[in-house]
């Protein structure tokens, strides 16, 4: 393989053509983040390896398989995030923000690093939307928060998602859950895969979770951990349900859904997609109460979600989204001879300066090869600046789009072609 001209497997380039679509989209989350005062919190590429250790859980597929982990040159052990969750967290303790008044909410639009397998909709790099809450410990924050993730499909005009909700207990609950599981995966031991044999004692919940396809056979059958729920997380739960009833936001409970991430208590919900493919979680989150305290906060109840960029614009594409038109130019002035090009440039100025997207030549193009570039760029408008135009101090604005053709004035062309940009904008 060309290691000079092919990028890292797993990895992709994001071309002019279509980042415009990404930051469409990327603008439109921000914008309705900020509806539900969300604020944008930037955090390291790189944290030290502890914090996933500890944050994401020495037992998960994540630490064990996926990290991006290498030491320094100062010696010291750092990893490329694998998700968002645990720096936000680390951020928040090390700045106080716990401290300050509660709920904080934040969000952020982050690159994030996974050694998987890549195949369609599975990446070693991704990207990722995600938003994090502290402080609320009451299901209106759970309901609160899946709503959001419903109006941000809505806004960016996604359909065909379904919302897949479960809980997985906390810590007490969990324990009764874990004996009994334990006990059934002890009578499949030798079906599993041995990472997964190896964590059936310390991390039964992760045996669910693992990729390896024998494992998900084995575990067919496995006893569901909505029946060990204890009084509380049962109450926590349905008070959750009947907020998404009443919010009329439709979900299916689906005892199946464990997470990755070993921070999760209580809630945890995905929005799942039929249309792109086998990797078609969307989103996923969920409420994690424990984390906080486990890196050396005090105890404070939060919950969050991520969803990935790159499944997200496949789901926007396939749900037929009105992606606005990126085109580089409203508007390209091919100048002919020194004083015509000289004119074009100064009048790009002029244009711009009215939020105008304006072109002209640097190629020492001729005016017919220049007319053909602007028509490829797909401008709207193109005028010729000639001696004769610059003479008579008007020049003819010529449709690219089948519109008429029509004589405008060189002084005020900015505000003139504002104004026509507007009247066709309405
Ligand atoms: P996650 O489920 O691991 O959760 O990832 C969230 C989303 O990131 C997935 O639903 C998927 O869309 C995308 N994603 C994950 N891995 C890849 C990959 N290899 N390639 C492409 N996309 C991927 C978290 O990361 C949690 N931090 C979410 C969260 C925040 N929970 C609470 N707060």
């Amino acid at each position: 393989m060309a290691v000079l001209t092919s990028a890292p497997r797993g990895t992709q380039d994001l071309l002019p053509d279509i980042s415009g679509k990404w930051r469409f989209a990327e603008e439109k989350l921000l914008e309705t983040a900020a509806l539900y005062g969300f604020r944008e919190i930037r955090t390291p590429v790189f944290e030290h390896t502890e914090l996933f250790q500890r944050g994401v859980g020495d037992t998960t597929d994540v630490v064990q398989k996926e990290m991006y982990t290498f030491q320094d040159k100062g010696g010291r052990s750092v990893t490329l995030r694998p998700e968002g969750t645990a720096g936000v967290v680390r951020a928040a303790l090390q700045h106080g923000l716990l401290g300050g008044a509660l709920p904080l909410r934040c969000c952020y639009l982050i690159p994030c690093f996974r050694y998987e397998k890549p195949q369609a909709g599975r990446l070693r790099e991704f990207h990722q939307f995600g938003a994090e809450v502290f402080g609320p410990s009451s299901p209106d924050a759970d309901a609160e928060l899946i709503a959001f993730c419903a109006a941000l499909f809505e806004r960016l005009g996604i359909t065909g998602l379904s919302l897949h909700i479960n809980s997985i207990g906390c810590p007490a609950c969990r324990r009764r859950y874990h004996e009994a599981l334990r006990a059934f995966l002890a009578e499949r031991a030798d079906r599993l895969c041995g990472t997964c044999r190896e964590r059936m004692e310390k991390n039964p919940m992760r045996v669910l979770d693992c990729k390896s396809p024998v494992c998900q056979e084995a575990v067919t059958g496995a006893p569901v951990m909505l029946d060990y729920l204890c009084e509380e997380c049962a109450g926590h739960f349905s008070g959750l349900r009947e907020r998404l009833d009443m919010l009329g936001i439709a979900y299916t409970v689906d005892p199946k859904i464990v997470r990755g991430l070993d921070y999760y208590t209580k809630t945890v919900f995905e929005f799942v997609s039929g249309a792109i493919g086998a990797q078609g979680t969307v989103l996923g989150g969920g409420r994690y109460d424990g984390l906080v305290e486990e890196l050396g906060g005090s105890p404070t109840p939060a919950l969050g979600f991520a969803m990935g960029i790159e499944r997200l614009v496949m789901q926007m594409e396939s749900s037929g989204c009105a992606f606005p038109e990126d085109r580089l130019y409203d508007i390209y002035l091919a100048g002919m001879g020194g004083a015509g090009r000289r004119e074009a440039l100064r009048l790009c100025g002029d244009l711009r300066q009215e939020g105008v997207r304006a072109g002209c030549d640097c190629m020492d193009r001729s005016v017919k090869a220049q007319m053909k570039y602007a028509d490829k760029t797909g401008a709207l408008y193109a005028a010729v600046l000639g001696e004769s135009e610059l003479e008579a101090g008007e020049c003819t604005l010529k449709s690219l789009r089948g519109g008429e053709a029509r004589t405008v004035r060189l002084e005020g062309l900015a505000d003139t072609v504002r104004t026509l940009l507007d009247e066709n904008k309405n």
